[in-house]
């Protein structure tokens, strides 16, 4: 018999399931008095691409800063955690992850990758990109919302649970909390967690990280349009809104928003919902928190969790923290 390295991918995420919540998310986003549309619906193919297009822009600093920590530490999380399985939620390409399935195996204790995300493209190409660097080790993509299947993540091994890239930003605290705490809940007590956040810094410089030059960013936050006029055939113009991201001192984080350059009616169809915007009308597509190690821990400790570690690239841009839960 010959062993062949095992590939299988579950899905929790059906489409039905992902066009029930979409038309909810949508309906109730945009009929409220400050328009919102959640961020999780950029990540289509093409909004995929953007987001790795964003991820190599001069101005963004995040995914470099994290990975010049990834391959300073690698070694130290994986001996740390002692993690047999690695847990990574919203995994995208999992192009950063191959340092810590790399220092993983060199401990020895590497069996099983397990990538969570929504998008099932992604999640099959970046198997499709990794099982033949790693034959040994049991590959289980999950297509899955982590804000609503983690209870159904396999609990198999010593697991290692990460969300890297500065994601957890994309919530409220209040939605932070709950995730936080749902982890944990999900957690057993050999587990850990590994966190990646991007920090307070000079707000021109986080300003600069969501208005690029080049414009991808931009292009990126209207995708969010494109992807509502296809799955619910509404007809937004996406060049009539402009790309603006702005610093919020008080909540510190970094706000996209996408303002109508005119009066304009919008259509959705699916939703026999009709969106009137006035010139300047913003309506908010993300959030991105920046984090102190202070208030990190605080939030860490709130969801059950005791810092183990803390690093940071050597700019103090970016902090990657490893937490066991208590
Ligand atoms: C993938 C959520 C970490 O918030 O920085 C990049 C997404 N938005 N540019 C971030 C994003 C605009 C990114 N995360």
């Amino acid at each position: 018999m010959t062993t062949r390295p095992s590939v299988a991918v579950e899905r929790h995420l059906t489409s039905d399931d992902f066009a029930r919540t979409l038309a909810a998310d949508v309906r109730r986003g945009l009929t409220r008095r400050a328009k919102t549309l959640p961020p999780k619906y950029f990540y289509d193919t093409r909004g995929s691409e953007l987001f790795e297009r964003i991820t190599r822009l001069p101005e963004y600093y995040p995914t470099r800063a994290e990975r010049a920590i990834l391959t300073a530490h690698a070694d130290d999380i994986a001996k740390l955690s002692g993690a047999d399985t690695l847990v990574e939620l919203g995994s995208g390409s999992s192009e950063k992850t191959r340092l810590l399935l790399d220092s993983m195996r060199a401990t020895g204790t590497l069996r099983r990758y397990v990538p969570v995300d929504v998008s099932d493209g992604a999640l099959l190409g970046a198997l499709k990109a990794l099982r033949d660097d790693y034959p040994d080790v049991e590959m289980r993509g999950v297509v899955a919302d982590v804000e609503r299947h983690l209870h159904l993540l396999p609990r198999t091994g010593n697991r290692l649970v990460a969300l890297l890239g500065g994601t957890i930003g994309n919530l409220t605290p209040g939605k932070r909390r709950r995730f936080l705490s749902a982890v944990r809940a999900n957690l057993a007590s050999s587990d850990a967690l590994l966190l990646g956040t991007d920090l307070v810094k000079d707000p021109r410089r986080l300003v600069a990280a969501y208005n690029d030059t080049a414009g991808v960013t931009a292009e990126f936050n209207r995708n969010v349009l494109r992807v509502v006029n296809r799955h619910l055939h509404a007809d937004f113009a996406p060049h009539a809104f402009a790309h603006v991201a702005v610093w919020d001192p008080n909540r510190e984080w970094i706000e996209m928003r996408l303002r109508s350059i005119l009066p304009q009616t919008v259509h959705v169809r699916d939703l026999d919902l009709v969106v009137d915007f006035g010139t300047g009308e913003e309506l908010r597509t993300e959030i991105s928190a920046k984090f102190r190690q202070e208030s990190l821990e605080a939030e860490l400790a709130a969801a059950g969790f005791t810092l183990a570690a803390c690093w940071t690239d050597p700019a103090g841009d970016f902090a990657l923290s490893l937490s066991t839960v208590r």
